[in-house]
């Protein structure tokens, strides 16, 4: 049985879900609806995937006959839209960041908990085969001890992706909401959880911005991320990087071709551990586990507990960033 579901967003995600990754997905899931404020982009969309167009969530609510619900909209709008899903009963994949308050986390998940459904977060990086590799060789000892972990994303905002609301001059803009969840996922896979966080930032122009973070594990371990906009992308960036007593593990993410890998690297030499991938692969895994951990009555990969961690350090890291710096630490879940 094919899962019927909304797409709500048809912007420049919407766009690749609709195109690239939807299509190759007609076994699992059907695109009944397309959802969108903007007439002619939920048109095009619809048309493209046969699907009815609609202006609003309620209004597709009130005329399809729905299974769930894919959020691809801007920040500010996910927390609402995912909990108007779950209360109309319909599984949701919400993209990231989950949330912008720790009290909109705490109500996605009290609405899933109330309509017993499937909430998977669009959050990539934990899908990746490099990452995941990278796991499987910190827990086989192939590293030996961990000592440090570092995270770099830097690239420039193509014409698509620079919305005034990504951009800036409102509270969910800029880089830290925009990326900070995601590496802060794939350092959570990587060293587990995370206590305490500082953060620095500098920005000039629109989409010119630079954001570093300073965060402390559980387990001790430190790390830093360092987000850059306004600097060419390359090709493949080594955007993760392990530091062990044997060996240090690099991962490499590629936007363009089929060729990011992880690698572990010692003093002998350099060693592929995982399959060439895309990091666009990850869209299509993100909603393939989706609908299995639906039909297989399973957790989906990335979750509401894992979105909520990830939310949470970028919190503590924009509470850091208003008090000059200071390392915040996170406090218990609450
Ligand atoms: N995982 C990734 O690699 C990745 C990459 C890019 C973007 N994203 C995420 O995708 C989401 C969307 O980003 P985007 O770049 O597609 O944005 P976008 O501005 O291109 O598209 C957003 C669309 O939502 C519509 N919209 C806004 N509010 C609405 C509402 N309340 N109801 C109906 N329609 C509404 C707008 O008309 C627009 O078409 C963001 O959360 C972003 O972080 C994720």
């Amino acid at each position: 049985m094919t899962l019927r579901i909304a797409l709500v967003g048809a912007g420049a995600m919407g766009t690749i879900m609709a195109r690239d990754v939807y299509p190759a997905l007609v076994e699992q899931v059907t695109v009944a609806a397309v959802v969108d404020r903007d007439r002619h982009r939920r048109a095009e969309l619809a048309d493209g995937l046969g699907a009815r167009a609609y202006g609003s969530l309620a209004q597709a609510l009130a005329a399809e006959h729905l299974d769930g619900v894919d959020v691809r909209l801007p920040h500010a709008a996910h927390a609402d839209v995912a909990v108007e899903a779950l209360d109309a009963g319909l599984h949701v994949l919400v993209e990231k960041p989950l949330a912008l308050t720790a009290e909109d986390c705490r109500r996605a998940a009290s609405a899933a908990d109330r309509a017993g459904r499937v909430v998977a977060i669009a959050e990539n990086y934990p899908h990746l085969r490099a990452v995941r590799a990278a796991r499987a060789a910190i827990d086989d000892g192939a590293v030996g001890e961990v000592l440090a972990l570092r995270s770099t994303r830097a690239y420039t905002l193509g014409d698509e992706w620079a919305r005034p609301w990504r951009l800036g001059g409102e509270a969910a803009s800029g880089l830290l909401w925009d990326q900070g969840t995601h590496h802060t996922s794939m350092l959570r896979v990587l060293g587990g959880e995370i206590v305490a966080v500082a953060a620095h930032r500098a920005g000039g122009a629109a989409g010119v911005e630079t954001v570093t973070l300073d965060v402390r594990f559980a387990s001790g371990l430190l790390g830093s991320s360092l987000y850059c906009w306004g600097t060419p992308a390359r090709a493949v960036e080594t955007e993760g990087l392990v530091l062990g007593t044997r060996a240090q593990l690099d991962i490499d993410v590629a936007y363009e071709r089929p060729d990011g890998v992880a690698r572990l690297v010692d003093g002998t030499g350099s060693r592929t551990i995982c399959a060439a991938e895309s990091y666009y692969d990850s869209h299509r895994w993100i909603v393939a586990d989706w609908a299995d951990a639906i039909a297989t009555d399973r957790p989906p990969l990335v979750g509401l507990a894992a979105a909520t961690a990830d939310v949470r350090v970028v919190l503590a890291a924009r509470e850091s960033l208003a008090r000059g710096g200071a390392e915040v630490p996170l406090g218990p879940p609450t």
